[in-house]
């Protein structure tokens, strides 16, 4: 067996392993309620609802990972224009807000930023996938800090958050598909595995880097998580090449 051939198998069994669970758990509470309806009483009928509707709803976010997943193995749907970041990263911030309503976010944005040449809807779901995994993955009533800056040639945009650490062998890791690293905070919530994965690739698409970094803090049980992305300010000749190209 080649190794595409391999991939393949791999991905199509982690794939159904990932849609097996949700649909398992979906068609064990629909029987157990057709099933016993009178015997249950309502506060029963409500909790076996609302783990349906969970499961559904993580169906759902897997196969549209799963899509996007599949787009990326066409580099021709980007489209590439000038970009200020500030407020595609301030939307980002209210949208994830609203889904986190106890957890704080500040954001330190740099005034003379320069704009970026890049994807704006990519730009913006790899911002998505960042600033809810801080979220998701802080120790509660924390604050999440997105800061932008300039590094040579490079915007850089900072998401830092403060969790369960990642050791440092586990930096590539979870940047593969389906990698999720097994601790209480993880566990507690649900994902797929494949933000990270995608996060990376439209990441280097826009011809970007990411990277992380876990440091302890004074708490020997928390960590201080930083995702840092940097993405290249081209100059207008380099921009109107890539233009040309389109
Ligand atoms: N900000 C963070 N702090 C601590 N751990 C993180 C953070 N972001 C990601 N991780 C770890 O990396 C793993 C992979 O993240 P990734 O976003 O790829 O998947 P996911 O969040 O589990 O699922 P998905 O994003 O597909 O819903 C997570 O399961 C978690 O263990
Ligand atoms: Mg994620």
């Amino acid at each position: 067996m080649d190794n595409i051939e391999k991939n393949y198998e791999d991905f199509i069994s982690t794939v159904s392993h990932e849609l097996r669970t949700p649909l398992t758990s979906i068609r064990g509470f629909s029987q157990t309620m057709l099933s016993s309806w009178d015997k249950l009483d309502d506060e029963s009928k409500k909790k076996f609802l609302k783990i349906i509707e969970e499961q559904s709803n993580r169906l759902i976010h897997l196969v549209e990972n799963m899509l996007s997943v599949t787009k990326l193995q066409s580099s021709n749907n980007f489209i590439f224009n000038e970009l200020n970041i500030k407020n595609p990263i301030e939307q980002v911030i209210a949208v994830v807000k609203n889904q986190y309503p106890s957890h704080k976010f500040e954001f330190n944005y740099k005034n003379n930023l320069p704009n970026i040449f890049v994807d704006k809807d990519k730009f913006q779901q790899i911002m998505t996938n960042l600033i809810e995994n801080s979220a998701k993955y802080s120790v509660e009533n924390s604050t999440t800090t997105v800061t932008t800056g300039v590094e040579g040639e490079n915007a850089v945009v900072e998401v830092t958050n403060l969790g369960i650490g990642i050791e440092e062998k586990d930096y590539d890791k979870i940047f593969t598909k389906f990698a999720r690293i097994d601790n209480p905070l993880t566990r507690k919530v649900q994902g797929s595995g494949l933000g990270l994965y995608i996060t990376k690739n439209l990441t280097e698409k826009m011809g970007g880097k990411i990277s992380v970094s876990s440091k302890p803090t004074d708490n020997p049980n928390i960590s201080k998580i930083t995702f840092k992305i940097l993405l290249p300010i081209k100059t207008i000749e380099e921009q109107a090449r890539i233009k040309c190209n389109q």
